[in-house]
């Protein structure tokens, strides 16, 4: 086979064959093929397309560039739940924990955020003593035991996307349905859950900000979860304002805690019970309808929130915190940004607050760059909400960094109108 021969042939908008595919990305990864030669496949993919038989076998091949993970030794069906990525989302949080108190098995491994999203890795280790390196045998066993782990990646997982990644980002070969579906679906394939729900974030702080498009992405990442094999399902949920009133990292795992005890806010509740009931009717613990009612019992019984103390003491941290959250260390200052107008909330650039939090020091700019756990930004009022003149519109959580230059973005980030209008906020699921 000849790189060269492959280029042409998705060039002239042929289907490639799995072992031609495989030959692609094994030459790649091991350095046989150049990134010139894989520029241009990728472009010739990028316009041409792929078909799903080929975004599967594209997905596979990139699984097995690296190690996977194999959970046969858990106990039952293992599930897994994935992110597109978005402002306060805090959805890993609440769902481990609560399905896990209804007996499912969540193995799940998670990342650190990188520009204007938050990663599930950041918000854990605000927890004092939160260890997210298990090794693998550690990492079951916990699965079994307490049916819960969130851990970093410390295999080498998915080589291959990651170089294709970094070549995609410089040839203006990211926004491919079928390269972004696979490279997802390489690294949920990787982690070895059987079934998996998928949180497709649309809107002006996701990546994908068309519903269309993000539909077709959904509808794709699916259809090649089944096709390896897997149980997995989709679900669309707004990005257009972030989710819940938190943004920040403390800040988000304090408004998670609530969220596990019944009393947070209701749109983090309703994707966590949305997702959840899925995973749970996937586990064969219960029926869609049966897991949403187990599910509510779970946040409103306690023993959600105890799940997450579990999970925090069987990591190494203190699970005080958790039972005590006035204990986090919280900013020096606490800044207001008042409405300067009557009406109602009615747009925001959600892209915009999440870049005004990582100005604060709670995301980062570069992949060492360092947290400030206590700061972020805790909304006071949402779209559709009314304000008058004056009314606290939200609280900026700051130190020292980024203070003037997050309330200007802020403050340009949000609009007030004259009409009321809501967020739909589960715009679709794919079955
Ligand atoms: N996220 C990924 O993991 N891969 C893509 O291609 C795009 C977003």
């Amino acid at each position: 086979m000849r790189m060269l021969d492959l280029i042409t042939k998705k060039r002239d908008g042929y289907a490639l064959t799995k072992a031609e595919i495989e030959f692609i990305v094994h030459g790649y990864t091991q350095g046989n093929i150049p990134d010139y030669q894989m520029s241009s496949f990728l472009m010739a993919t990028y316009f041409n397309g792929m078909t799903d038989q080929e975004s599967t076998d594209l997905a596979i091949a990139m699984m097995h560039s690296g190690d996977t993970f194999n959970l046969d030794d858990i106990d039952g069906i293992k599930v897994d739940k994935h992110s597109t990525g978005g402002v306060g989302d805090k959805v890993t949080l609440v769902l481990g924990p609560l399905v896990a108190a209804c007996g499912a098995k969540f193995a799940k491994m998670s990342g650190r955020g990188l520009g204007h999203t938050g990663g599930t890795l950041d918000k854990l280790e605000s927890i004092p003593g939160y260890n997210i390196v298990l090794d693998e045998d550690a990492f079951k066993a916990q699965v079994n035991k307490i049916g819960i782990s969130v851990i970093g990646q410390s295999k080498n997982i998915t080589p291959a996307d990651k170089k294709m990644y970094a070549l995609r980002d410089v040839t203006g070969t990211v926004p491919s349905i079928p390269l972004i579906a696979s490279s997802i679906m390489s690294k949920k394939l990787a982690s070895g859950a059987d079934a998996i729900c998928l949180d497709v974030k649309v809107g002006n702080g996701a990546f994908m900000t068309d519903l269309e498009e993000a539909k077709k992405l959904a509808i794709l990442m699916v259809q090649i979860g089944k096709l390896a094999g897997k149980s997995v399902k989709a679900i669309l949920t707004n990005m257009d304002e972030p989710l819940g009133f938190a943004v920040g990292n403390t800040l988000e795992v304090i408004e998670a805690i609530e969220t596990l005890k019944g009393q947070g806010p209701k749109d983090l509740e309703s994707v966590v019970l949305e997702i959840g009931s899925y995973l749970l009717e996937d586990a064969g613990i219960a029926s869609k309808q049966a897991a949403m009612d187990l599910l509510k019992s779970k946040l409103h019984n306690g023993e959600a929130l105890n799940k997450l103390v579990e999970l925090v003491k069987a990591q190494g941290g203190d699970a005080s915190f958790i039972l005590n959250p006035e204990k986090f260390v919280k900013a020096s200052q606490i800044l207001p940004l008042v409405a300067k107008e009557d009406g109602y909330i009615d747009s925001m650039v959600t892209i915009d607050i999440g870049l005004a939090a990582a100005f604060l020091g709670a995301g980062r700019e570069t992949v060492d760059g360092i947290i400030d756990p206590a700061v972020g930004i805790v909304f006071k009022k949402k779209i559709g909400d009314y304000v008058r003149k004056g009314d606290v519109i939200l609280e900026v959580h700051a130190n020292q960094k980024g203070v003037q230059e997050a309330m200007q973005t802020l403050e340009k980030s949000i609009k007030i109108g004259q009409q009321k209008h809501e967020v739909v906020l589960i715009e679709g699921v794919i079955l």
